[in-house]
This record gives C-alpha cells, structure tokens and sequence, in this order.
C-alpha cells in the first residue's frame, strides 16, 4: 500500500505537467488552430504565437530556467557554440544580424560578443514590435550600438551583403514550410561575402525513445518543426544555395543543431 504522502505527491506532479501543457498549448498552437478557424490567419506574423506577441505574456514566459527546461537544459550549450563562433571573427567596424528575438539570455550573450569582436552595429530584427522592446530592455549596456527592425525575416528590406554575421535561434521550426526555405535564403541574400550565419535549431534526435517523445511533443505542440528533420533539412536547404558551405553540429542524443553557413570571400 502506498503511503498517502506519496499519492498527493505523485497526483500534484500530474496536475502541474497537465496544466503546464494545456497553458502553453493554449497559448501556442491551440491560439494559431483558433486564428485559421476566425479567418485571421491572411496576415504576415498569423504564424505567431501569443506568447510572443503580447506583452504580459512575453514577461511572464521569459524566465531563464523556463526557458532552459524547454530546450531541455541545453540552452548555455547552444547559445555558447554561436558565441564562440563569432568570437572567433573579426568583426572589426562590421554589421551582425539578429533575425527574431528570443527568449532567454542569447540576445544580450550575442550582442556582449559581437562587440567583443569588434562589431561597429547590431541590428535586431522581429516582426512583432512587443518583441522588439522586450529585447531592448535587455541591452542597456549597448544602447547606441543596438539598432531595432520590424521586419520580417522572410522579406528582409536590408540591402544585400550588408551584413557579417547572421543568428537565427530557433525561428524555422515555428514558419510555415514554404517560409523556411524563403528566411533561409533572405538571410543568406543579405550576408557579405564570407559572412556567417548561425542557426540553432531542432533536429531529429538519434535514440528511439528520444525520437519518439519529441515526435510527439512536435504533433501536439509544434507540427510546423518535424519537417526539420528530413523534408526541409535547413542544412540541404542551404548547400542548394550557390556559393555557402555548410557545418553542423549535433548535441544531446542529436536533439538539436547548430548549423553554420559561410557564404564564399569575394573572389
Ligand atoms: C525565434 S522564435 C522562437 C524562439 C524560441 N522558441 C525561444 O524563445 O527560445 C520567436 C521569435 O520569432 C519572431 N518571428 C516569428 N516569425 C517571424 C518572421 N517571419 N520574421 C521575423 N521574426 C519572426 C517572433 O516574433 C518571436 O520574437
């Protein structure tokens, strides 16, 4: 017989993991099922979750350790491969490129290093506004070098080559498949010869069980993200493009990526 202490114990974990999933897959999914139901879904940012665009919400989610535990605690590991990345760079007087926010502490960690190497500007790019001034409060430190952009990373209004450096962080998996290909190659288009994109995202995981559980978390909260691990392989994607070569890297059991593409030096 088990004792009552361990019943409420196990009952209130149940009760936590549920209503967890049902918040976060209300204000995820289940909001984009609701906007193509009322018609709303015509719009350019119609892919985008509420919690990315309404305030409260963005506040109320961004908390580091949430944000850890959603990326399975290898968020430090990811960021830091893009950071030594662009340590690695001479960015002396050169642009780098931030195409959408995200949570947690990457914007401030890639600002903090692109300035270390050098960088005379970084621009930050999102399509939601909200997400734009969430960003900023972030960076006090690097106001005067930060520069804010509504934009949307499939229609980019920056000019070609204009930029050194690029970090996309997780953005793909939420576009529509068709958008993937198009942000892929806005953010190639507007990379300087030999500049670097850096791209963190998901990818398909190498045990079984591992593999069978993101499944299941991409078809109830993220359909548009397993299309990453085969039809739309953002590394294919990008070695189709002329001119980039492509590196990628693995971590935790193949459960995500990091992919760096560095477009040709000028002949
Ligand atoms: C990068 S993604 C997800 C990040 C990740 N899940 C996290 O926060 O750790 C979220 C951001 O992408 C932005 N976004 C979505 N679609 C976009 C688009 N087409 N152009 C620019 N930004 C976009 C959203 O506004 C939001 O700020």
């Amino acid at each position: 017989m088990l004792p009552p202490w361990f019943l409420y114990t196990a009952v209130t974990v149940v009760l936590v993991l549920a209503g967890t999933a049902l918040f976060f897959f209300t204000l995820t999914r289940g909001a984009l099922i609701l906007r193509g139901a009322m018609g709303a879904a015509g719009d350019d940012a119609a892919h985008v979750y509420p919690i990315y665009s309404n305030m409260r919400l963005i506040k109320l989610i961004d908390f580091q350790p949430i944000i850890a535990a959603i990326l399975l605690f290898q968020y430090d590991r990811l960021v830091s491969a893009i950071t030594h990345g662009l340590r690695d760079m001479d960015l002396q007087g050169k642009k780098v490129l931030i195409t959408s926010c995200a949570f947690g502490n990457v914007i401030p960690r890639v600002v903090k290093a692109a300035a270390e190497s050098g960088a005379s500007r970084v621009l930050i790019a999102d399509i939601i506004l909200n997400e734009l001034t969430h960003a900023k409060s972030k960076l006090p430190a690097f106001a005067g070098k930060v520069e804010y952009l509504e934009e949307n990373a499939t229609a980019m209004r920056l000019p070609d080559g204009s930029v050194n450096a690029n970090v996309i962080f997780f953005l793909l998996h939420e576009l529509p498949h068709p958008l993937k290909g198009v942000a892929l190659s806005e953010a190639c288009r507007v990379l300087a010869p030999g500049g670097k994109l850096y791209l963190a995202e998901f990818h398909r995981p190498d045990p079984w069980v591992l593999r069978a559980l993101s499944w299941t978390y991409f078809k109830v909260f993220e359909p548009l993200g397993l299309a990453l691990w085969d039809t739309h392989d953002p590394v294919k994607q990008l070695e189709a493009m002329e001119g980039f070569t492509c590196e990628r890297r693995t971590v935790f059991f193949g459960n995500f990526q990091v992919i760096v593409a560095t477009r040709a030096p000028a002949a």
